[in-house]
């Protein structure tokens, strides 16, 4: 079956009898922002809400986020809902507020700078600090409250997304066992050894083991959590069944490789305004070289953003032929910025594209563009057009959708990706040039073997790519899991 929007909403309309769509997250996937020119709207730099979005609007419903823009308040109703998007409103986006204090302790501090590092394996140490944990339990009350008070009495299934919200399929099942629910992890999931340093895994494992299935990205991370649980907790673990039972009720944990809209992104890609838009960020840019890099990435850590920088180093320096003609664009959005760590790395890739920079630059060229700020969807897009090769160098992550919108928006014959092992988009983008970003050394060859490979090869390998992207897209992870959900019912 091709999964398309329509065939979705098909789906939800034909077999889930009026039961409310209710999506949880963090993040929000609009948010409202004061500025010079009053009140604009952004779409967050967040491969969960990207891909997500178009979900709600194919099949309606609510989504439950926090409220985290300056003028959220602003443009919402008296129940704290605004609908989305904004031009052409398809569902509701249900705001909730978190004061300072909660979003210290709950987001900067329980969900990123305890389990965030906790499940990217990239040597930066969690910090586990009782008073985060506190306000990291009443932030989950919270979001479970607003659910239960969207839901009210109607029939619901609710797809709460990942590590912000592990405790709030138990209190949902506590709260109302009739709605069904199901949590995606959008990271990784480690293995045991690494997660029992947690002081409270188990009480995240029994709030995530409240829902009625539980969806990672890979089959590996889908084996690191049944394990984890099975050293943890006293209750049954089926590893063939794929499933755990606790207190007498059963939830499935299955790998659904999340995707994009594939459709969208390639029919975006090749309009007139795109390439408008690119133009413009030629100038803005002040790219004259022949050849263009790309990456395009929240700043993080585990992004292996150094590394990329690194790379570009040593192919410089093995491959000077190309000094003046190949310049590496990064387009990045500052993140988490109030944790140490993000700052350190800021100025770690400040310092990295200052060396360097010096070390090649001619009086008209750098090779090296770093753009600090916030790209709306068809810019990134556009960029992803502009690019001969787009690097996606993850250290360790769940996924990684960057990576399959660059498939679904390179130029055919033109653009290569060159794809982290690492991720988990590596398991299905077999025909990119896969790096192992900790060797800089290969990874500065690869470079090279991108710029050097015939239009023909690149043809082929992206459309093969292109093939694959396009059958397992967005619509199809949102089927697959809802399919799921109904099977349980
Ligand atoms: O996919 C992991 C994730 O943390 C999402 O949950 C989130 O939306 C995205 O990365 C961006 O991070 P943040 O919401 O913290 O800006």
């Amino acid at each position: 079956m091709n999964w398309t929007r329509e065939n979705l909403k098909q789906l939800i309309v034909d077999k889930m009898n009026g039961s409310l769509l209710v999506v949880a997250s963090n993040r929000e996937p609009y948010i409202h922002n004061s500025g010079a020119e009053g009140i604009s709207c952004i779409v967050p730099a967040s491969g969960l809400t990207m891909a997500l979005d178009p979900v709600l609007q194919a099949c309606g419903g609510v989504w439950v986020a926090h409220g985290s823009g300056d003028a959220d308040r602003e443009v919402v109703d008296e129940k704290n809902r605004v609908m989305v998007p904004p031009d052409d409103p398809k569902y509701t986006l249900r705001r909730l507020w978190l004061n300072k204090t909660e979003e210290t302790g709950y987001y900067y501090g329980f969900s990123n700078e305890t389990l965030w590092p906790l499940c990217h394996i990239v040597y930066n140490k969690p910090k586990f600090e009782e008073a985060d944990w506190l306000h990291y339990k009443s932030v989950n009350e919270k979001f479970a409250k607003t659910i239960l008070d969207e839901v009210g009495d109607q029939k619901a299934f609710v797809f709460i997304q990942d590590y912000h919200l592990t405790l709030v399929p138990k209190l949902l099942r506590e709260a109302n066992p009739n709605i069904k629910t199901a949590l995606f992890w959008h990271i990784p999931w480690p293995n045991p050894e690494a997660f029992r340093i947690n002081p409270w895994k188990e009480e995240i494992l029994q709030g995530m083991l409240g829902a009625d299935l539980l969806g990672f990205h890979i089959q590996y991370h889908v084996d690191n959590f049944l394990n984890t649980v099975d050293q943890t907790l006293e209750v049954r673990v089926d590893k063939i069944g794929s499933s755990v039972v606790a207190g007498g009720r059963e939830t499935l944990v299955r790998p659904f490789p999340i995707s994009i809209d594939y459709e969208q992104i390639s029919r975006i890609a090749a309009s007139v305004e795109t390439e408008k838009v690119m133009a413009r960020l030629r100038k803005e840019f002040g790219v004259k070289s022949q050849l263009i890099g790309v990456g395009t990435d929240r700043l993080d850590y585990t992004k292996g953003i150094p590394e990329r920088m690194i790379a570009v180093d040593k192919f410089l320096e093995k491959y000077p032929e190309y000094i003046g003609k190949f310049t590496f664009v990064q387009a990045g959005v500052l993140s988490r910025i109030h944790i140490q760590r993000y700052k350190d790395l800021n100025d770690e890739i400040n310092s990295l594209v200052e060396r360097i920079n010096w070390k090649y630059a001619t009086d008209h060229w750098k090779p090296i563009v770093l753009v600090r700020r916030h790209f709306s969807p068809q810019e990134l897009i556009a960029l992803y057009r502009l690019a001969d090769l787009a690097v996606v160098s993850s250290l360790h992550d769940g996924m990684n959708l960057v990576a399959k919108e660059f498939v679904a928006a390179a130029e055919a014959g033109k653009g290569v990706l060159l794809l982290s092992r690492f991720t988990g988009a590596a398991r299905e983008l077999t025909e990119s040039l896969l790096i192992n970003p900790y060797a800089p050394d290969a990874f500065g060859e690869a470079i090279r073997a991108a710029l050097a490979m015939s239009p023909d090869e690149k043809n082929k390998r992206l459309q093969k790519m292109k093939e694959l992207v396009a059958e397992n897209n967005i619509y199809k992870w949102a089927g697959k899991i809802i399919q799921a959900l109904l099977r349980l019912s």
